[in-house]
């Protein structure tokens, strides 16, 4: 029989590009989300891709009445790889209640189900904004934590402690968080890709509407950074490959590899990619001449950030596989898929 994973925050951008790996690895997935921020049509998608249509319930996690009824109806469930929570930066400072409530209430309620249901295993999804400016780079899984810049990164901080002591709590139980980088991209076949809602906070969808017309110009947010050309550097990754280390993150405790029950990876490439550079990647993937201006520094961006992701390789078996130029087309044919649909 197949191992049964809930995603949850399955129609989102990671979400929908591990529920794909996951499938075309052997499990069946079922997917949890209330469509906040995201669209049922994803499911189509996946099921393009995987020629499978994931069983959906579309509730709400803070229902933690729902979800006991969808953990009753699925069992057993061998684990829950979760997503769905909030996350624009911005928002949450604007609304910070509405982010605790949602992240942490959804995240508790999903721990006590799981209890109660004796589900084994959660990867959680985290941030490598847990980091702040880090001191020194790249960043291991033990660079210290800073403080969070905003209520959106002390939900990721927060989250992960609340699995850390239950998991000390429970010995039955394992979990793992994975520090993301900067996910990017779509998936090749431009069936799933990134849904931004409004106006795109994140730089690679905002080059793509730029791209495509949708926005006048990229606005590179400062050149006057401790940085080589002077704007800011993340460390890109595809989000596919993202996508795989979930797979492998997931194995590593199904099949009881993992060296104690609550472990921390940083999921990134390893090397850090300026602003400028990723727009002059867009191009050479793409042949299309971006229109952008220097404009001034956004508040509370960090300078630089790239992961040291030694102990995914070592331990996962994982690394990227996918440069940033072929991100950089995955997610060019995706907006060109968008705009044909629109049209
Ligand atoms: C990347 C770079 C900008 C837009 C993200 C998430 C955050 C957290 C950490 C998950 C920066 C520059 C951007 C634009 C620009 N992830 N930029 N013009 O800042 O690393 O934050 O990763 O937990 O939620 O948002 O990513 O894509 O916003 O910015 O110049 O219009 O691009 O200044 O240097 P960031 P980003």
């Amino acid at each position: 029989m197949k191992r049964k994973i809930i995603v949850t925050g399955g129609t989102g951008y990671i979400g929908s590009h591990t529920a794909v790996e996951l499938i075309a690895d052997g499990y069946e997935v079922v997917v949890i989300d209330n469509l906040y921020n995201s669209d049922v049509s994803v499911l189509d998608g996946i099921h393009a891709i995987t020629g499978v249509r994931p069983r959906f319930y579309n509730e709400d996690l803070c229902d933690r009445a729902k979800l006991d009824e969808i953990f009753t109806a699925e069992a057993p469930v061998d684990a829950v790889v979760h997503f769905a929570a909030y996350k624009a930066v911005g928002e949450s400072v604007k609304k910070p209640l509405e982010y605790y409530r949602n992240n942490l209430l959804s995240l508790i309620n999903l721990l006590e189900v799981m209890e109660q249901h004796r589900t084994p295993a959660m990867v959680f999804s985290s941030s490598c904004t847990v980091y702040g400016e880090p001191e020194e780079l790249p960043v291991t899984e033990s660079s210290p934590v800073q403080e969070a810049a905003s209520p959106y990164g002390f939900t990721k901080q927060a989250g992960e402690i609340i699995i850390r002591d239950t998991m000390a709590a429970r010995p039955h139980q394992k979990a793992i968080s994975l520090r993301y980088f900067n996910p990017i991209g779509a998936h090749p076949t431009a069936h799933i890709g990134e849904l931004p809602r409004g106006v795109p906070e994140n730089l690679v969808p905002f080059i793509t509407q730029t791209a495509i017309g949708l926005r006048d110009e990229l606005k590179v947010f400062g050149n006057d950074y401790n940085t080589p050309d002077g704007s800011c550097i993340r460390d890109y990754l595809h989000v596919v490959d993202l996508a795989r280390a979930h797979v492998v993150a997931l194995r590593r405790l199904i099949t009881g590899e993992n060296k104690a029950n609550y472990e921390v990876f940083n999921l990134g490439t390893g090397t850090g990619v300026s602003v400028l550079e990723a727009i002059a990647a867009f191009e050479k993937a793409t042949g299309v001449k971006l229109k952008y201006s220097i404009t001034g520094r956004r508040a509370g961006d960090i300078e630089k950030i790239w992961a040291d992701p030694s102990l995914a390789n070592r331990e996962l078996g994982w690394k990227t596989e996918i440069n940033i130029v072929e991100a950089m087309e995955t997610a060019w044919r995706w907006e060109n898929r968008l705009k044909n649909k629109e049209s």
